[in-house]
């Protein structure tokens, strides 16, 4: 039978709208897809990488090593060598930040950011034309200072070992 041509017509608007229903339903289902995965990596995102005491203690020994090579080049009147020891200190004292926000110690946090900023200061100071090597001293104290500020709450030594451990608040 051949359909008249007002019952073609409404099979083919039949066919259309279910065609974008469809169509919408496909969004719809993407849209969803879309907002789990943000969500999931959002979740990923916030959970701070794991840092054990084990790794704070391998990366202060570096930050050390690295601050006292800082030190001698300045000494010796070689800031290249001084500027490339600051950025690897500063590489090794960053994640540290890691330690701390898990384990939730504000005040460790805000020193490790002014020990950062000490460090960007050294940098800075080690970076002008010509270079002041008094200024880079003395900016190189600061360093010292900053370090020492976190040290003087959160750091003990033990009396016998004299090996260094960390003192949390909580
Ligand atoms: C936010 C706190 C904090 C800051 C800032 C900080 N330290 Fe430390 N540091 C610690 C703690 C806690 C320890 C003890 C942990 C350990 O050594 O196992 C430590 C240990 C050390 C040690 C002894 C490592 C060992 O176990 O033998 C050295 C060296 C050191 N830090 C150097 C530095 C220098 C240099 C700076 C500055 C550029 C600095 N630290 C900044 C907290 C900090």
């Amino acid at each position: 039978m051949q359909p008249t041509p007002s019952a073609r017509v409404h099979y083919e608007q039949e066919l259309h709208t279910r065609t974008a229903e469809a169509g919408a339903r496909r969004r719809r289902h993407m849209w969803g897809l879309c907002i789990m995965a943000v969500a999931f990596l959002a979740a990923i995102g916030r959970a701070q990488p794991v840092f054990s005491p084990e790794d704070l203690e391998r990366a202060m020994k570096a930050v050390g090593r690295y601050v006292e090579l800082t030190h001698s080049a300045i000494g010796a009147g070689d800031f290249e060598t001084a500027k490339t020891r600051v950025a690897r200190a500063r590489n090794q004292l960053a994640p540290t930040i890691a330690f701390w926000r898990n384990n939730k110690e504000a005040d460790a946090v805000k020193f490790l950011r002014e020990a950062i900023a000490a460090l960007d200061e050294l940098d800075l100071s080690l970076s002008n034309e010509p270079i002041d090597r008094a200024a880079a001293g003395a900016a190189a104290k600061k360093v010292d200072a900053a370090c020492q500020r976190c040290h003087a709450v959160y750091r003990e030594q033990d009396p016998t070992s004299k090996k260094f451990v960390v003192k949390l608040r909580r």
